[in-house]
């Protein structure tokens, strides 16, 4: 921990999450609960609940649950030690000196001089486009219609011949050579012979990140050199798979909508023409680690990539990724081969407009690109169109959602909407039986991990059994003392839960009080602080002593012959196999009696 425990209860203390919450959105207050909009997905009616009383929140939605802190990391975007010092703030206590470790404190006072370095480059940069050189960029920005308002906006500037002007730069700023060499933005040239600037004689984009540092560069060729984009490395603070161009400007927009298109020139000139929410992928493929960056911003994307193969091919690849990740997705691409820079140039913002109205859900989409990938007056062919056609509408849940794109496909093809839509619903009940038997064998296999992500994978079961376990130890000491007989921390199923355990029954064994806000004060990554607080969001409530009983009885065994079983697979004596094998057995008698226990 960067701070000592007691502040950080001082400042949750100090931060009313009501209050807080109430900052962001409208709350209405129901006996000791508050309900809102869940801020974390779309809704209409409101499942998002904030307790007063535990002060916690909870979204019976989406499953977002945590303390103040973790309210405010995921709404600002701030890690744990972020979202200390931004309520800190807020409630006007003043931070001690943090107490990192050597190795973070360096870390940590790497990655703001990286932050500190970048600023630096850019401002370089873009002074270089005065230079008689930097006229080169000048006029190519001219020639791409960018804006001069728009150049300042977005920082571009001039890398200039010389291949070393940065690094000199950077050193009369004072920066060492082991930052510089950091920064991906000079290496020491092989030979022993000083420093190489790895841009020069380009147009330089600035990169920034969501909470608007400068962590890396793009640059262009002016000169016909190849590669014709070139991009920071990889560094502390710069990820190619994580950062999107222009994020941070959408961001601003406040849209529920955000357009993902290829290019850094298309992002820019698509804000020029008044589409500010847009942003763009760096040179790669896009993947999950873009749609968790997304995810915090909106759930609507727009695709609108190149209409050549390699567009085609990457807008295809994206939907998937995006759909899985519980993203509304429409595509549209530009026609003539365009990318949408040029589309725009040549026809204007209206029609580009109505162009973005166009785009299609995902679906019409792909099916569109295979109309064009077959020869539907030929019958081979037809059939192939449609079973691939049919193979995408059977992702669909909804039949309704389903029947609208047979009739699209069907027409295309002048096969009976009747038929195709039982090809279709055959293919769906085949992919919903292979979807149970993945699940099941995933859960499987997951019973031995413990990792956030395959949390949610988990037999809800097991996780509901382990959670009202662990709310009910928190609220009586007594049952805390029959269940930790039974049950070890380590007999969670998860690393929460676990950990949850652990501070419980730490906790009641000294008998100290149990307040759900100040314990969650230990779970400072977000996933893990979301498992823990959905804890106290689903307090168990049993008409009767006996249903109690019977409850705790199944669940105290639902979890130990789990974590028996778990055992079993990695014995490696006869002992201990039997040793197991005969506590699986005493569990079957098990019978939880809290009068006399
Ligand atoms: P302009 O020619 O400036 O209009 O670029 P464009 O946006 O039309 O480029 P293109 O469609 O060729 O590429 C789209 C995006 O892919 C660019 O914005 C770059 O991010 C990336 N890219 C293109 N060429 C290269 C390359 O040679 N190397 C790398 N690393 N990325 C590239
Ligand atoms: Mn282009």
């Amino acid at each position: 921990m960067i701070y000592p425990s007691d502040i950080i209860e001082e400042i949750r203390s100090g931060n009313d999450i009501v209050s807080v919450i109430s900052e962001y959105i409208t709350l209405k207050q129901k006996g000791s609960n508050y309900f809102g909009l869940c801020p974390f997905h779309n809704e209409h009616t409101p499942s998002f609940s904030v307790s007063a009383d535990k002060q916690l929140y909870h979204c019976f939605g989406c499953g977002e649950s945590g303390n103040v802190f973790g309210f405010v990391m995921a709404m600002e975007n701030l890690d744990f030690p972020e979202s200390v010092k931004f309520l800190a703030r807020r409630a006007g206590i003043s931070l001690p000196e943090p107490q990192y470790s050597r190795e973070i404190a360096q870390q940590a006072h790497l990655k703001e001089r990286l932050y500190a370095l970048h600023k630096d480059a850019g401002r370089f940069f873009y002074s270089c486009l005065s230079t008689p050189d930097g006229q080169t960029a000048v006029s190519y920005m001219d020639k791409r219609q960018i804006d001069p308002r728009i150049r300042k906006k977005f920082g571009l500037g001039y890398a200039p011949k010389g291949r070393g002007s940065l690094y000199a730069h950077l050193k009369k700023k004072g920066y060492s050579d082991r930052e510089i060499t950091a920064s991906g933005l000079c290496f020491p040239a092989k030979n022993g012979g000083g420093f190489i600037d790895k841009f020069y004689n380009r147009l330089m984009f600035p990169i920034f990140d969501l909470r608007m540092n400068l962590c890396g560069f793009g640059g262009r060729s002016l000169d016909g050199k190849e590669p014709k984009y070139l991009n920071s490395p990889e560094t502390p603070i710069f990820s190619k798979s994580r950062i999107l161009y222009g994020l941070n400007f959408a961001k601003a927009e406040r849209k529920d909508e955000l357009i993902l298109v290829e290019g850094y020139m298309d992002m820019i000139s698509l804000y020029q023409a008044g589409f500010r929410n847009t942003a763009a992928t760096l040179g790669t493929a896009f993947n999950t680690e873009h749609t968790k960056v997304l995810k915090r911003i909106t759930s609507k994307i727009v695709l609108l990539y190149d209409s050549d193969e390699a567009g085609t091919k990457a807008a295809l690849r994206a939907i998937p990724i995006l759909t899985k990740e519980g993203f509304s997705v429409k595509a549209v691409q530009v026609p003539d081969g365009k990318d949408p820079d040029e589309f725009k140039k040549q026809h204007g913002s209206a029609e580009f407009a109505k162009l973005l109205v166009s785009a299609d859900n995902h679906i019409s989409f792909q099916i569109e690109i295979l109309k064009r990938k077959y020869n539907l007056e030929n019958p081979e062919h037809k059939m192939l169109f449609l079973k691939e056609a049919a193979d995408l509408i059977a992702n669909l849940e909804s039949s309704m959602e389903a029947e609208i794109y047979v009739n699209e496909a069907a027409k295309a093809t002048g096969v009976s909407p009747e038929s195709f839509f039982a090809e279709v619903k055959k293919i769906k009940a085949e992919k919903d039986k292979k979807a149970r038997q993945d699940l099941r064998k995933k859960q499987i296999r997951n019973y031995n991990s413990t990792t956030p992500a395959e949390y949610k994978a988990q037999s809800k079961g097991v996780l509901k059994a382990a959670g009202e376990l662990l709310c009910m130890c928190a609220a009586d000491k007594k049952i805390y003392e029959i269940v930790s007989r039974y049950l070890e921390p380590s007999d969670f199923p998860n690393e929460a839960l676990a950990e949850l355990a652990d501070i419980i029954y730490t906790k009641k064994s000294q008998n100290e009080n149990i307040f759900p806000g100040e314990l969650l004060n230990s779970f400072t990554e977000p996933e893990l602080q979301r498992q823990a607080a959905a804890v106290f969001a689903n307090e168990p409530a049993f008409d009767s002593h006996e249903q109690k009983e019977k409850a705790l009885t199944e669940e105290i065994k639902q979890l130990k012959s789990l974590s028996l079983k778990r055992k079993l697979r990695s014995v490696d004596s006869i002992e201990a196999l039997q040793e197991i094998n005969s506590a699986l057995k005493a569990l079957e008698t098990l019978s939880i009696d809290l009068q006399n226990s």
